[in-house]
């Protein structure tokens, strides 16, 4: 059984995957009408240039729908992740401490060089979306994030039961509607 909040990211899923046609179908119409009385090579042109398009805008809407739907777990990830992987970093007070100080700041640099979600979907970062993706649902299982040394001084920030259902949900879907990008 699926939780309701589970449920309605799921929706959330199914209406916007069916919205993600209508921009294809009406670039592709579109195209077709309008260069219907051009020669050969501007036609194959077009053809070239309305494809790119699509394709492009097929990746721009996916990335958006998976970005409405990150907005419902993003609360998850703020409280566990975002010290480290986005720019809105919020210090511990034992930052002002020499040495420590530079301890923090290495991590956090390493930390936004593999996986930087500053400007939410898509992240940036190390590897694929897809790779980003299953690398954070990865690091989430085995526990591994965040890390070890700052759950020392941040509790209970492990993501585990219905949240980690709910941000597996959302990674699992988004997995899902960026292999048909493939
Ligand atoms: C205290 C800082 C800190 C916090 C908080 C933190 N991370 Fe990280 N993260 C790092 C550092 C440092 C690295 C790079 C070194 C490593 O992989 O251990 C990293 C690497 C990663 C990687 C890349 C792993 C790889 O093999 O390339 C992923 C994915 C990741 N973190 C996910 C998360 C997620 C998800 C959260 C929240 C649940 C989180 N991190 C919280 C510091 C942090």
């Amino acid at each position: 059984m699926l939780s309701e909040s589970n449920q309605r990211l799921l929706n959330g899923f199914l209406v916007l995957g069916l919205l993600l046609l209508i921009p294809v179908v009406s670039t592709l119409s579109h195209g077709k009408k309008k260069h219907d009385d051009d020669d050969k090579d501007d036609k194959k042109e077009t053809v070239d240039t309305i494809l790119s398009d699509s394709v492009q805008i097929i990746q721009d809407s996916v990335y958006a729908v998976i970005n409405i739907n990150y907005q419902t777990v993003r609360h998850i990830f703020r409280k566990s992740c975002f010290d480290c992987h986005t720019d809105s970093t919020k210090y511990p007070w034992y930052h002002v401490l020499p040495f420590i100080g530079g301890l923090i700041d290495d991590d956090i640099k390493e930390a936004k060089e593999h996986l930087n979600m500053s400007d939410d979907f898509p992240f940036s970062g190390h590897a694929t979306q897809i790779e980003r993706l299953r690398e954070i649902r990865e690091e989430i299982e085995d526990g591994e994030m965040p890390l070890w040394s700052y759950r020392l001084t941040h509790w209970g920030l492990l993501i585990e039961g219905e949240r980690q259902d709910s941000l597996f949900l959302w990674i699992d879907e988004s997995i899902k509607l960026l292999k048909q990008l493939e």
